[in-house]
């Protein structure tokens, strides 16, 4: 009963509110206090603003969106998608001394996200979440690189609590991980097989650090590991110290397209946490079908993307809106700083 009303909502949902450009697209449940039409009278530009803001750097630097797109995980995956990924001081934030090692998000990614909130709060006073902002350059971050185009809800709050060292390192699979470890941790927060195999898609665009796949060829090969590929890796990455990249995707490094499984059924994934998924017979099938059919990949994505982006979200009076997404609002030096810059506009 209670599952027929909510599928009624949502049909009633999309039909009132999809773009016209967007395919009919099944999403999970909307939580409490989340909605598609958040900002519609306090910042109705919003999403343009992201939206043509994005384009113009990532014809700059496109490895930007891969960025973009990682935050947006790290963030809902270590207490909810509350912005403390982006807390200075936060374990996987920007600041270099509480960082675990292997982290390695792109500055460049938590300088968009300032730049754009001050964009946003320009146009419409500080109404927007930092949390919202991640999660609407990681859904345009998609979609500019050539992936679906999709609605998510917004009225996330940000987090005044900074995420550990020992939160972080213990919510976030490491890419040596196999796959019944990571399902494990999944599970914690609801997610399932099915949501692993399409979020862990978001390889398809982006770079790896040798560090992060060197247990697959080091010593030796992984036996599991195609040998030419092998021998492309080696040659990238010489020892397993080395600080040299390669692509998560080597056919269409830049591109989002279901490649990405195509190099799994080929065994040219590059993290244990990646090829795992297709050497395990009970999901292996969902691999297979994302390789032949980008149109299936593309509609599980945005059912799971848009389940990730509502985990333990803050909403109504809960957290607040950051002044400045890098520092929560009653830290006095962020305080004193935006007060400066922005003389009697600034609201707290
Ligand atoms: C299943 C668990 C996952 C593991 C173990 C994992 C692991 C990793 C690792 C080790 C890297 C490379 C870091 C480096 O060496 O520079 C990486 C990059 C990346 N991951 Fe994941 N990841 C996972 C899930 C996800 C999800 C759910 C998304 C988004 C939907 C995602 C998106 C990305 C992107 C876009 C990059 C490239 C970042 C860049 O180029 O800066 N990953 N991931
Ligand atoms: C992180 O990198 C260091 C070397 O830079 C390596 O010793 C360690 O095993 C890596 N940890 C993970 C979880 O990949
Ligand atoms: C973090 O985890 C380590 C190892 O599990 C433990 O020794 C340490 O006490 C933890 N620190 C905190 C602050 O919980
Ligand atoms: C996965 O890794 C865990 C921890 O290292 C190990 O106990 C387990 O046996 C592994 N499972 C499989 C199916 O390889
Ligand atoms: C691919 O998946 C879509 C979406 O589920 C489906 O409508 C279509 O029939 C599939 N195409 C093929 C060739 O199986
Ligand atoms: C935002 O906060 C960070 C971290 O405290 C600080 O380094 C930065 O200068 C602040 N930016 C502004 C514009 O106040």
């Amino acid at each position: 009963m209670a599952s027929t009303f909510v599928f009624f909502l949502l049909s009633t949902l999309s039909l009132a509110f999809s773009p016209p450009e967007a395919e009919a697209q099944s999403l999970p449940p909307i939580v409490n206090g989340l909605s598609f039409t958040f900002y519609k009278s306090t910042c109705p530009k919003l999403e343009s603003i992201v939206r043509k803001f994005l384009k113009e750097q990532f014809e700059k630097d496109i490895g930007l969106a891969a960025g973009l797109l990682r935050v947006h995980f790290h963030d809902c995956f270590v207490q909810g998608c509350d912005g403390s990924v982006l807390l200075d001081g936060s374990a996987s934030g920007p600041s270099e001394k509480d960082a675990p090692p292997n982290l390695t998000l792109r500055p460049e990614a938590f300088k968009a996200i300032n730049e754009l909130r001050v964009l946003i709060d320009n146009a419409c006073g500080r109404v927007v979440s930092c949390a919202d902002v991640v999660a609407l350059a990681a859904r345009d971050s998609v979609f500019l690189s050539g992936g679906p185009q999709y609605r998510i809800p917004l009225g996330r709050r940000d987090g005044r609590r900074f995420a550990t060292r020992n939160a972080t390192l213990a919510s976030l699979p490491a890419p040596t991980f196999n796959i019944s470890t990571i399902l494990s941790i999944l599970s914690r927060i609801n997610l399932d097989a099915a949501d692993l195999v399409a979020l862990s898609g978001g390889h398809t665009i982006g770079r790896s650090h040798c560090s992060s796949f060197s247990n697959r060829i080091f010593p030796s090969r992984d036996p599991t590991m195609n040998r030419a590929f092998f021998d492309h890796l080696r040659f990238t990455c010489p020892t397993a110290s080395s600080t040299n990249t390669t692509p998560l995707d080597f056919r269409s490094p830049n591109a989002f397209d279901n490649k990405y499984y195509v190099d799994l059924v080929n065994r040219e994934g590059l993290f244990t946490s990646d090829e795992d998924l297709f050497m395990n017979s009970k999901i292996k099938s969902i691999v297979q079908s994302f390789a032949v059919n980008q149109t299936l990949f593309f509609e599980k994505f945005v059912f799971s993307m848009v389940k990730m982006g509502q985990l333990g979200v803050l909403t109504g009076g809960k957290g607040e809106i950051r002044a400045n997404c890098s520092a929560r609002n009653d830290d006095k030096i962020a305080i004193w700083r935006a007060m400066e810059k922005e003389g009697d506009k600034a609201v707290y």
